[in-house]
């Protein structure tokens, strides 16, 4: 990435929100210990984004509900929380390490009866999957973003919900330099959406610990 913006206040008032809004969370806590432990990348969603995915699931209802990119399982736990007791989630992810330590984490959880672990590049596992999901969180490798979105439209019903991670980056997929293929991705699913009739969608900007990034939501229309 060409910067990473940083600005201490907006990390100052994810804690001063973490601490009002989000109760102390042992299991969630030790999720990201041992994500950190076993050496994974700190790029799991904020504690707030989090919440706000389990809030945005139980707003839609959701009772069955598909991830692509799991990393240690931490916005695993957040969705898996927000669904009734015979709901399901189904998460894709490439990394057996990364899987590894999700598992312990979901487990530690208790939802390992409502998560499904999917391994493999999500471009081979996603054609093996049976819809329809009502909530689908795409948060992998953002190089293959227009695909996994247009698989999750595939994969959907009218009005499932389709929340995409990390669409904005620093502003950079405005205008994507040639080696950011990360913002391209993001770009190219952009121009991708405005074509499809099937869905209507908008991004919101967000900054906080995590720097500054933006989170798309989708709709699907029929
Ligand atoms: N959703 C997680 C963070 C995911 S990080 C959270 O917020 O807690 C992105 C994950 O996508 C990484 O674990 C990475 O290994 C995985 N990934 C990257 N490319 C992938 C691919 N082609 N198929 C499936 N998963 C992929
Ligand atoms: C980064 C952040 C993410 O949320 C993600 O899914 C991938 C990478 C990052 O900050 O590099
Ligand atoms: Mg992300």
């Amino acid at each position: 990435m060409p910067l990473k913006l940083r600005n201490p206040r907006w990390t100052k008032v994810d804690a001063y929100v973490e601490d009002r809004l989000i109760p102390p969370d042992p299991i969630l806590d030790a999720a990201r210990k041992a994500s950190e432990a076993a050496g994974l990348p700190d790029i799991a969603v904020s504690p707030a984004q989090g919440k706000f995915l389990h809030l945005l699931a139980r707003m839609q209802g959701a009772r069955r509900i598909l991830e692509i990119g799991t990393l240690g399982g931490y916005s695993t736990i957040w969705l898996a929380r927000a669904l009734p007791p015979d709901g399901r989630l189904v998460t894709l992810e490439a990394d057996p390490t990364h899987l590894k330590v999700a598992r312990d984490n979901i487990a530690r959880a208790g939802l390992s009866h409502r998560v499904e672990q999917r391994l493999g590049p999500a471009l081979e596992t996603l054609p093996q999957l049976t819809g329809p999901f009502d909530f689908i969180f795409i948060d992998a490798d953002k190089e293959n973003a227009a695909s996994y979105f247009e698989w999750s439209v595939r994969l959907a019903h009218p009005g499932t919900a389709i929340l995409v991670d990390n669409v904005v980056r620093d502003g950079a997929v405005v205008k994507p330099r040639n080696d950011d293929t990360s913002s391209r991705g993001i770009h190219a699913m952009n121009e991708a959406i405005r074509r499809n009739s099937r869905v209507t969608a908008t991004t919101l900007q967000t900054v906080g610990r995590k720097g500054y990034d933006g989170f798309m939501l989708a709709i699907v229309t029929d």
